[in-house]
């Protein structure tokens, strides 16, 4: 297991780019990269790094470097992958809601597709009837998540055609001959028991063999990473037997191969935010603390509660108090509330854990801030992957008529 990077390391990255700074550490990713080929090592299991979490081009690089394929949710992120050197049969295209032209430019480049309602099923089969193979998104009705934001499975969700609408798929591909290599569920995020895949399979199980021409079924995402010392995540290992053990009980002789689509996974351990202390305000209640970013850096503690571990690097041996983590914009942006932090003084470099997934990728240039740069740590280096904004892009796309 590697080690997270060290205090010396992040303060140095902080010096030498400025903060806030997004970091990355490229050996995490490959290790947890391993974690899943492990563990998945006897059964006909295939990855694809759902790469909505971070879609720096030089993560892209490295995911397609160790082997890992990529799932794409919008026809620029496919783009982004083939860019990256993906071969279009390393991609995968599970999208949600877009015009049936957007599926249709996603044929055009090869890869790999799952559609996601009867209306574009429909389209498409009227346009391609049998030419291109295709995937369908299902909606299991199962309920599956960290929390109700980032539950996708459930009866009410709007992902995916129900299964209860399973006859109306069955006419449309009698219809239009469609040919469906595939079956696709994403139940949800930071799912940590494993027997909701065991349940999400045992709900295709029973759709399988109206089914002829299946090569594959797609079991989405969602693998819980550990947030705080001692948080427990999705148990691969475990996850690895049940898929085994579900299959081997199962009556469907046609051999198929199984697909993930991690994302959090893959990358959430191996980033680093960087911020650093603006201000400190004591009041009689709570010592704020006001660092130089906000939820237009990173959004996830605002928008779903998330937790992530803090650490003042600049005074790891400092008494420990209780603060309040916020930004510097113009709304509530608390990171954290009453959280124990060594003592904290203005200047200090407080670092964000589990920053990777959905931190920079969900970020914003709200009240004309601009967004951090990044760094990757590949190799024993430091490399700047992306340039911090500068003033001009607040105005690169706006188009002055006064
Ligand atoms: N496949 C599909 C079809 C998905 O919609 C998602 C995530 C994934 C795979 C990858 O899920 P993961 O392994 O990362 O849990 N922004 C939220 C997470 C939203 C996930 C959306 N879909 C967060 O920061 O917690």
């Amino acid at each position: 297991m590697s080690e997270h990077l060290s205090n010396e390391q992040l303060i140095q990255a902080a010096h030498q780019f400025g903060t806030p700074l997004y970091l990355y550490h490229a050996e995490k990713i490959s290790e947890q990269y391993n974690k899943l080929t492990t563990a998945f090592n006897k059964s006909n299991v295939v990855f694809f790094y759902a790469c909505k979490a971070l879609t720096n081009i030089n993560i892209l690089k490295h995911i397609k470097n160790i082997g890992c394929n990529i799932d794409c949710s919008s026809i620029n992120e496919a783009k982004l992958a083939l860019h990256a050197g993906f071969t279009p049969e390393r991609v995968l295209y599970t999208s949600n809601g877009i015009a049936f032209e957007e599926i249709e430019e996603a044929k055009n480049l090869g890869i790999h597709i799952n559609i996601d309602s009867i209306s574009n099923l429909e389209k498409f089969g009227k346009k391609f009837g049998h030419s291109y193979p295709v995937g369908i998104r299902l909606r299991p009705n199962i309920m599956a998540g960290g929390n109700l934001k980032i539950s996708t499975g459930h009866d009410k969700s709007k992902f995916g055609i129900p299964v209860d609408q399973i006859d109306e798929v069955l006419n449309l591909i009698d219809k239009y001959n469609l040919h469906i290599k595939d079956l696709h569920i994403h139940t949800g995020s930071e799912i940590k028991d494993v027997e909701v895949f065991v349940k999400g399979i045992e709900v295709l199980f029973e759709i399988m063999p109206k089914f002829n021409e299946l090569e594959f079924i797609d079991l989405g995402g969602g693998f819980k990473v550990p947030y705080k010392d001692g948080d427990a995540e999705t148990d691969i290992n475990l996850l690895a037997e049940k898929v085994k053990e579900a299959f081997d009980n199962h009556p469907y002789h046609k051999p198929l191969q199984v697909w993930f689509e991690p994302g959090k996974f893959m990358v959430s351990e191996c980033g680093y935010f960087i911020t650093e202390v603006n201000v400190l305000k004591q009041t009689k209640t709570t010592d704020f603390i006001g660092v130089n970013s906000g939820f237009n850096h990173l959004i996830r503690p605002m928008f779903y509660d998330a937790y992530h571990k803090i650490k003042n690097i600049s005074n790891p041996d400092g008494e420990v108090k209780h603060y309040a983590v916020t930004g510097n914009i113009c709304e509530t942006d608390t990171f954290a509330w009453d959280r124990k932090l060594n003592e904290v003084r203005e200047g200090d470099l407080l670092v964000f854990y589990n920053a990777g997934a959905y931190g920079f990728e969900m970020s914003s240039n709200f009240n004309s801030r601009y967004k951090p740069a990044e760094v990757l740590f590949i190799n024993n280096e430091f490399h700047l992957i992306r340039k911090r904004d500068s003033f001009e892009d607040l105005l690169k796309n706006q188009v002055e008529i006064l």
